[in-house]
């Protein structure tokens, strides 16, 4: 295999910097079952990524750094438990080459917000790295080292909208002729942790207080054929949003203040606390944006469409 030390002539891979972009996720299903022995729940899902963006810059250096601006600055952990350095770490070892590289991270998507940051961060570290170390593997393989960084990595990788089965981490595109959804996305004060909201559902099945578990995506995939947005709306679930909403009820007011400025439904995204919103089309979704940003009910209200692409050079 190449190393960083060998000299004899041209280096392998990118001299400059490499750009890579790579957006948040949405479960418009999460069907969670039951607690696995290894500490995971069994999930049947579809993740959707869409238009709220990381962006991460790879540099040559003689080390590995990361520098961070932007969502959760100061208070995102930049040492080697950052899941961006774990990803370039676990590529420079299966490529065989010096992990090697300055990174840093323009973050947008919010921290603990239920919206996979960290895992689009892991994911976005790979491609980037994979391109500057000249290492050329294929979007399966990146894929592959995704799954032991996180549940939601190799979706991240992939993006548009698919199917997660196993812990998440097994992913199988949906196929659906190209139609854009309107997002409004509600991001909260302060997150919420991912374990937590697993534990808190355990809780509250163990004490017959949970709801309908899901059950089968067959529903919301016909909906998202059938590409309209009443139809699709009726479909969407999330059996992690009452855990979320025992966690943080104030969680009730901000799906009410969705429903009240007119929005198709709204749900909590993956384990909280973010909320997200279905919108008729890209103004009807500006506006019920503006209306949850005057009901004082969360920090921000973006919009947003997917599906779109997962971490890409750009
Ligand atoms: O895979 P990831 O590291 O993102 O998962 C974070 C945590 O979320 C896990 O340690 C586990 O507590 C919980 N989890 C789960 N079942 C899944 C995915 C995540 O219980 N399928």
């Amino acid at each position: 295999a190449w190393r960083p030390g060998d000299e004899d002539g041209q280096r392998r891979g990118a001299s400059g910097p490499v750009k890579v972009r790579v957006p948040a996720k949405v479960n418009l299903h999460l069907g969670v079952g039951p607690l696995r022995r290894d500490g995971y729940h069994e999930l049947n899902t579809v993740y959707h990524a869409i238009s709220i963006y990381d962006e991460l810059t790879a540099r040559r250096g003689d080390t590995l750094t990361l520098t961070m601006e932007g969502e959760g600055a100061g208070e995102l952990a930049l040492d080697d438990t950052n899941l961006a350095l774990r990803a370039a770490h676990a590529l420079a070892g299966y490529a065989g080459v010096a992990p090697h590289a300055r990174l840093h991270l323009r973050k947008q998507i919010p921290l603990a917000g239920g919206l996979a940051g960290g895992s689009a961060d892991a994911a976005a570290a790979l491609v980037a790295c994979d391109t500057l170390w000249g290492t050329g593997l294929s979007r399966d393989e990146l894929a592959g080292i995704a799954a032991d960084l996180g549940s939601d990595v190799p979706f991240l990788i992939h993006g548009g909208t698919a199917l997660g089965t196993g812990r998440g981490e097994a992913v199988s595109p949906v196929l659906a002729r190209p139609t854009s959804w309107h997002w409004v996305v509600a991001i909260a004060d302060a997150g919420l942790s991912t374990p937590a909201a697993y534990r808190e559902l355990d809780r509250l099945r163990d004490a017959g207080a949970a709801g309908t578990p899901l059950g089968s995506t067959d529903a919301l995939l016909a909906a998202l054929r059938q590409r309209d947005p009443r139809v699709l709306a009726a479909t969407l679930g999330n059996d992690l949003q009452d855990a979320a909403l025992t966690m943080r009820p104030s969680l009730a007011e901000t799906l009410k203040a969705g429903e009240a400025a007119g929005a198709l439904a709204g749900i909590v995204s993956g384990s909280g606390p973010t909320c997200v919103f279905l919108a008729t089309g890209e103004a009807d979704a500006v506006r019920i944006a503006a209306e949850i940003t005057a009901a004082g009910v969360c920090r921000e209200a973006r919009v947003a469409h997917g599906p779109v692409a997962g971490a890409r050079v750009v």
